[in-house]
């Protein structure tokens, strides 16, 4: 089973997206362990304090070394950990390829940024793997771990009530998916595509494929190089 170590100094934002829909079922159904670490929880300063002044000084706080030290090698001392992983503007961008290496992993730790960053020394020594779920800037990694879990746990066996709709995603084949309807056949003079009432299976099925690719080609033609 695939367990994942969430690191954070802020659980409360991750007790959402984690306790809901096919997350919360796949938890359940014992699909992904998934914990989520107080990194408070980690230090021996008195006061819980994970941050302090940077040196040289640049304004704001920066997450200490000694917290994020402590859990890594209590987390790593338990198992062994395929990647370290730490969500930053600065990593690799997140894509399906992506979700699906790390799908196929055991053991994963995802330690999420924070505004000002973490002491660099974490980045060097501790982190295997840096991603951004885009060229743009949150006010900490915990959307970003959020995203990247979520894409993640859906592709398990078993976290889709359809084994195989995870295969039909948008970008599994560097393809767009295609449009899907529902009742009423018409709604508001506004049709759905007659071949989908055809029962025609493999007409279905061209128009399905035909659909996916001219919407790449006009959508999203990057993906087709
Ligand atoms: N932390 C702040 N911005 C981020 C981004 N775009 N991706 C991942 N982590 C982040």
């Amino acid at each position: 089973m695939l367990r994942i170590d969430v690191i954070t100094v802020l659980p409360e934002l991750l007790e959402s997206p984690f306790g809901h829909s096919i997350i919360r079922r796949a938890r359940a159904k014992g699909i992904v362990d998934l914990h989520v670490h107080d990194l408070r929880d980690y230090t021996a300063d008195k006061h819980r304090r994970v941050d302090d002044y940077a040196f040289g000084g640049e304004a704001g706080m920066v997450i200490r070394i000694e917290p994020v030290f402590n859990i890594i090698r209590h987390l790593t001392g338990e198992r062994r950990y395929d990647e370290i992983i730490y969500t930053s503007p600065d990593g690799r961008q997140f894509c399906q390829k992506e979700a699906n290496y790390l799908s196929l992993k055991e053991n994963l730790i995802i330690l999420c940024g924070h505004y000002k960053g973490i002491d660099h020394r974490i980045r060097e020594h501790l982190i295997t793997r840096e991603i951004s779920i885009g060229d743009y800037v949150l006010t900490g990694g915990e959307l970003a771990a959020a995203v990247i879990c979520d894409s993640v746990i859906r592709l398990l066996p078993g976290a889709m009530g359809d084994e195989a709709s995870a295969l039909g995603d948008s970008f599994q084949d560097n393809l767009l998916a295609p449009p899907v309807y529902t009742r009423p056949e018409v709604f508001n003079g506004w049709a759905v595509p007659p071949v989908l009432l055809s029962g025609n299976t493999a007409e279905v099925e061209a128009w399905r494929w035909q659909q996916s690719e001219e919407r790449t080609r006009t959508l999203r033609p990057d993906l087709l190089e």
